[in-house]
């Protein structure tokens, strides 16, 4: 075995081990978008409660504009450099089930 199939094979060996997860992607709701925060998460200036939204599926529209009032701009620039995709018929169910048990 060659020196570079030996470090395929222990790279492969690492990522079919029990021990290895996949990292978990955090998405947040904002006006019927999907919003990859994954990274975001740990650099949010406003700190951990971004990570509830991320948690709990909540649609996040009214806390993010009512909290970034003095920031929309910068906000809105951040969000429009993230990934984002429209959330689909059945997430929108999904996440309007989990609402309503919240209220
Ligand atoms: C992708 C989504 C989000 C982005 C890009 C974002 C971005 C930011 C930025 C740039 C700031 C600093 C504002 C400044 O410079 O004055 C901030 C602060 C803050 N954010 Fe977020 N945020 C997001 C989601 C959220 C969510 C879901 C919450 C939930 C309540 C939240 C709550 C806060 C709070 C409380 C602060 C501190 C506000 C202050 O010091 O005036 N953010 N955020």
């Amino acid at each position: 075995m060659t020196p570079k199939e030996s470090k395929q094979d222990a790279t492969v060996d690492a990522l079919t081990s029990t021990s290895y997860q996949a990292p978990v992607k955090k998405e947040l709701l904002y006006e019927g978008y999907l919003y990859d925060v994954t990274e975001w998460v740990r650099r949010h200036p406003g700190g951990k409660i971004i990570e509830f939204y991320t948690q709990s599926g909540e649609d996040s529209t009214l806390a993010v504009q009512q909290f970034h009032q003095r920031s929309t701009k910068k906000v809105m620039a951040i969000m429009k450099s993230l990934k984002h995709r429209p959330a689909t018929s059945e997430e929108r169910k999904l996440i309007a089930i989990h609402n309503q048990h919240l209220c």
